[in-house]
């Protein structure tokens, strides 16, 4: 039996063990159940089906509006952009434009979203290792988007070519890569010396990348852009950035007359999953990186450069909940119990790629006593798709409804069709309204491009 067996049971969700994984409108409703943004989740899986991912609109506003105020109450300048990659449809481009963010786009497909939600060009920044010149292209076209973060010499002049023929001058920043290391997994640490991202300081790149910058015709360098990695639960590595950047920033100053009006820290603000994990408040973050930020600069006698903060996981993470129905039951006496449902690795490969740690939550009844440690199986045809190792858990009834919270960020921006598996729909909740934001795939989607 679990150790929690011999606590008394939850008597509200503020009592569970991982309450602060839950969204914020997270309730329970009139018949018992868990209800997210009014709406009661049985309801929603029996007309949408399972898997399905629900979608808290005011926890995301909620958050949105965190981070501006926590930097901008703190800097003068600041622009916040989401970082789109972590989940991204047109109607959540709708949402973060209303809420006056930025958006950071890596792909053709991110930047034709963002555009077709109605975010403005000039508030959409270019990311990536190896932008296709095609992208590029598409990127300048129209109203130039705001920023292109340029990542490497080829870049350079591929983008200096592209804005020549294009008659525009393309405001960029350039990608550096500090080598702090941000302690997070390897699979996702970029600032390091040993990255495919950006120009590296330590080799002399990033200085030949400044000189080069500043000479480009059609280029209008604007200043400096690092991102350490992800998720970063400490805030100390982005003070080392800091201190490293502004150091790199006035000796560029000094040789080459290079002027830092603009720094762009990245993302990578951590999201608490489980009940182990705790993320730093968003103003914690920004309290020290601003007094950080301010120190260097002032080592260094530098102005103040306008900042770009790029949270991805932290803004979406906590706003959704995915949503299965528990099916088959094996018990290997001694050993473990299987609990399987009915999604898996094809919409969240995150425990198999980078063992994260999920909780779960009876839907039917979530102030249930946890009765014994199970598996919480996939329904894929491999071992490892595995969405819970060890969870403790009531005894799940087939047909039961299984939620796990924090189910926001890169679950379904990665997810895949292994097995032939249709994407689960996401449903927007709020103020006791559903409404279908990307609906689910089916089988004809999938025969689509299939050519026979
Ligand atoms: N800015 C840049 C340049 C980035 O590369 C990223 C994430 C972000 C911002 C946003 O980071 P966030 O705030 O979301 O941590 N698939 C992995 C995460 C990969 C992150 C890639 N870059 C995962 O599921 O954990």
């Amino acid at each position: 039996m679990p150790d929690s067996s011999h606590l008394p049971p939850p008597s509200s969700l503020a009592d569970l063990p991982f309450a602060h994984v839950l969204p914020h409108t997270a309730a329970i409703s009139a018949a018992g159940r868990l209800s997210i943004g009014g709406c009661d989740v049985r309801d929603l899986a029996e007309r949408f089906g399972t898997p399905l991912y629900v979608f808290d609109e005011a926890d995301f506003r909620a958050t949105c509006r965190e981070f501006r105020q926590a930097f901008e109450s703190r800097w003068p300048k600041v622009t916040v952009a989401y970082a789109a990659k972590a989940f991204l449809c047109r109607r959540l481009a709708r949402i973060i434009a209303d809420e006056g963010l930025g958006m950071d786009v890596v792909s053709g497909g991110e930047l034709a979203a963002a555009r077709a939600g109605g975010m403005p060009a000039a508030n959409l920044y270019f990311h990536g290792n190896n932008k296709l010149p095609a992208e590029l292209r598409e990127a300048l076209a129209g109203p130039g988007i705001g920023r292109v973060m340029v990542d490497n010499f080829y870049e350079l002049e591929t983008l200096e070519a592209i804005a020549a023929e294009a008659g525009v001058r393309q405001p960029i920043l350039l990608r550096v890569s500090p080598n702090v290391d941000p302690h997070t997994h390897a699979k996702t640490t970029t600032g390091v010396l040993d990255s495919k991202f950006g120009f590296a300081i330590a080799t002399g790149d990033a200085e030949r990348a400044v000189k080069l910058g500043m000479e480009a015709k059609h280029l209008d360098l604007r200043g400096l852009h690092v991102h350490l990695g992800s998720p970063i639960f400490e805030v100390e590595p982005y003070e080392e950035a800091n201190a490293v950047m502004c150091g790199f920033a006035a000796q560029m100053g000094d040789t080459h007359g290079f002027e830092f009006k603009e720094y762009s820290p990245g993302g990578g603000f951590a999201l608490a999953y489980n009940r182990e994990q705790h993320a730093p408040p968003i103003a914690a973050y920004a309290e020290r990186f601003v007094s950080t930020l301010r120190k260097g600069l002032e080592d260094h006698r530098l102005p103040e450069p306008a900042l770009h903060i790029e949270p991805g996981r932290a803004l979406v993470g906590r706003s959704m909940v995915a949503v299965y129905t528990v099916g088959a039951r094996k018990e290997i006496p001694g050993l473990r119990t299987f609990v399987s449902v009915d999604g898996g690795m094809a919409d969240n490969i995150r425990p198999a790629i980078y063992g994260s740690k999920y909780e779960a939550i009876a839907v039917d009844r979530p102030l249930a006593a946890p009765e014994e440690t199970i598996t919480l199986a996939g329904k894929y045809c491999e071992s490892g798709d595995i969405l819970i190792k060890d969870a403790v858990v009531p005894r799940f009834q087939p047909g039961e409804l299984v939620g796990l919270p924090a189910s926001g960020a890169y679950n379904l921006a990665m997810s895949s069709n292994y097995n032939m598996a249709t994407r689960p729909p996401v449903v927007a909740v709020r103020d006791g309204q559903a409404r279908l934001m990307v609906r689910r795939e089916t089988i004809d989607d999938l025969m689509a491009r299939d050519v026979l």
